[in-house]
């Protein structure tokens, strides 16, 4: 029953102490927050795997992509645990290494190999945190970095200071609404895609591109719509509109504000009491913010009930049953990238944190 597995669960954290760490994004269940010593956006999640030297194992209540980063960025002894290995990410998975080595390949024999004249490579290439951890390592090995929602247009600044263009995957609307908003006009930004016939890019149109997009998205954040925010504006007057950059972009053009689900956190706690918010974002997040602020009117912009269906996937049983393994000295779950991803992904990851606005 429910108040067992929580007797457990807390059971087993007292015991281990700080031995462990729980890690929680925020797109987890409250059933699961619960029991996070952090809770945070991944590039906040990413930050913390780095500040918690004294933990054995750190326990990663998210999806699988994070639990890498965490595993890398981690020390050597310390071990990452993903309490269910089924916790994936649907657009992590649409860019495979293969086909990211074989686009790297056509652009070389498109763009060349050399830098110009004020030394910027012909192309840099930019994967989004959420991607497998070999992209990163890609990355690393080719000149490239590693951007979150909360950091995309600081990286893609990076990136446009050492490349003429960026390769940006797996996310199409991250890549599309960060470049936008700083200011790279639409013809300037094709799609990826070597099969012409279903609609990719031609090379015109790759010559002259700034920001070349890979075809992923993501599940949840693709169901939001412009006629949803219509909606929310006739039915409700003055509200605010915060969406995460995932979304379309005519959806992310038709809101007030677009941001990573940090940013839409903070909007939410700076604003005066009683403002009403409409959330273009994963519907855990959404119903935890509006119970915590019970002084605003918040809902989610779909109102048919759409969680992200692999985060939902840890559930407290399972963090029960990793602790409690924990506690005998046996490491279940373990996600261990081998060092040669790790290595040069841990420099792409290492280049977006120090990247600084
Ligand atoms: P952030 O935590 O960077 O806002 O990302 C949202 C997301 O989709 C994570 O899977
Ligand atoms: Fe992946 Fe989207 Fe789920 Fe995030 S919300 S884990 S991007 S499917």
């Amino acid at each position: 029953s429910k108040d067992e597995l929580d007797a457990r669960i807390r059971a087993a954290k007292a015991t281990l102490g700080d031995r462990v760490v729980i890690l929680g994004h925020f797109y987890q269940r409250d059933e699961v927050v619960q029991y996070a010593d952090f809770v945070g956006d991944s590039f906040q999640l990413a930050n913390a795997a780095l500040t918690v030297p004294q933990a054995e194992a750190i326990v990663f209540c998210g999806v699988h992509f994070m639990a890498e980063t965490a595993d890398i960025l981690a020390g050597e002894s310390q071990s990452v645990i993903l309490p269910n290995l089924a916790a994936g990410c649907s657009m992590a998975d649409m860019a495979d290494i293969d086909s990211v080595e074989e686009a790297w390949a056509q652009l070389a024999e498109l763009y060349g190999t050399e830098p110009d004249a004020d030394g910027r490579v012909p192309v840099i290439p930019v994967t989004y945190m959420n991607s497998s951890a070999d992209l990163k390592g890609f990355c690393g090995r080719n000149g490239g970095i590693v951007c979150t929602s909360s950091n995309a247009a600081t990286v893609l600044e990076w990136a446009f200071e050492r490349g003429q263009r960026v390769l940006f995957f797996p996310d199409q609307h991250l890549g599309r609404n960060t470049a936008k908003a700083m200011g790279v006009p639409l013809e300037q930004m094709p799609m990826w895609n070597p099969r012409k016939e279903l609609g990719g890019s031609t090379e015109a149109e790759l010559l002259n591109a700034r920001v070349i997009l890979w075809h992923g998205f993501c599940s949840v954040h693709k169901r939001f719509s412009v006629a949803q925010i219509e909606r929310a504006r006739a039915a409700y007057p003055g509200v605010q509109v915060i969406v995460h950059p995932e979304c379309p972009m005519p959806v992310v053009d038709a809101a007030d504000s677009a941001g990573s689900t940090d940013f839409i956190v903070k909007a939410i706690a700076a604003a005066p009491a009683g403002t009403t918010f409409a959330i273009g974002t994963e519907i855990n997040l959404v119903q935890r913010l509006a119970n915590e602020y019970p002084q605003h009117t918040i809902f989610c912009l779909d109102d048919v009930i759409c969680p992200c269906s692999t985060m939902y996937r840890i559930h407290p049983g399972y963090l029960a049953w990793v602790l409690e393994e924990l506690v005998e000295g046996r490491v279940v779950n373990q996600i261990s990238v081998s060092a040669d991803v790790a290595v040069p992904a841990r420099v792409a990851l290492d280049r977006m944190l120090a990247a600084r606005p």
